[in-house]
Order: C-alpha cells, then structure tokens, then sequence
C-alpha cells in the first residue's frame, strides 16, 4: 500500500501540515494493519487514536479559519462533520463482533481518498486564503 506525503500536499501552514502528515500516518498504519491480519485489537487501537486525532485536528483548523475570518469556514466545517460521522462509523464497524477486515478496509480506503481530496482542494484553498492575508 502505502500512503506518502508529498510536497504537493502542502497548504503552507507547518503546524496544519504537521498534522496531516501524522494523520496520513497513522492511516498508513491502520491499512498495513488491516492487510498484514493484524489482530482487530491493533485494528481497535488505531482506529481509536485516528477518532481523536481527527477531532483535535478539525478543532485547530477551524480555530484558524474563525481567527482570520475565513468566508468559507461554513461550508468547510460541514466537510469537516462529514468526515467526523464517516471515521465514528468506520469505527463502530471495526469494533462491531465479527468484522470483515477486507470491509474495514474498503471502507478505509474511501475515507483516506476523501481525506487526500479534502487536503488538496478544500485545506489548499485556506492555506491560499491565509497565504493572501500575510502579503
Ligand atoms: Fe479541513
């Protein structure tokens, strides 16, 4: 598998970045997991700290968007919410008895393109928005 950062992937915040990079990570993990059969404790554990990771990750972008007054902070929180219900049923799958791994990893899959899209398209065009606030 595996999912690399990559300099295009930059929005041009460090501390945002950072985080995705961690998250793309962890995703990386989740799915290795999921393929090398790890034991669905291993899928458990991730799963959980990806959740967390997740919610203070959203919190401290939006924090940024209300702070420089971002016009597409509304439209980007409901983005953000999606993605929020589709991990929590990601989880609850793999924390469901008798789980299917190829499933949570169908599923995996889904939400780590979507995340990929989100970062290059919809984080891209705040990090040109707070890029035009500092020049
Ligand atoms: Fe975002």
């Amino acid at each position: 598998m595996g999912i690399q950062w990559r300099d295009s992937l930059s929005i041009g915040v460090e501390a945002i970045d950072n985080q995705h990079k961690e998250l793309l990570t962890r995703f990386d993990r989740l799915l290795n997991a999921c393929e090398s059969g790890q034991g669905i404790e291993e899928l458990k554990k991730l799963m959980t700290f990806l959740e967390d990771y997740v919610h203070s990750h959203f919190n401290d972008e939006e924090a940024l968007q209300k702070l420089h007054r971002f016009p597409g902070y509304v439209e980007h929180h409901q983005q953000h919410l999606y993605f929020i219900g589709q991990i929590k049923a990601l989880r609850e799958e793999v924390n469901r008895e008798g789980v299917l791994v190829h499933n949570v990893i169908e599923t995996n899959n889904l939400l780590l393109k979507w995340f990929l899209n989100h970062i290059s398209r919809v984080d891209a065009e705040l990090g040109r928005f707070l890029a035009s606030k500092a020049a």
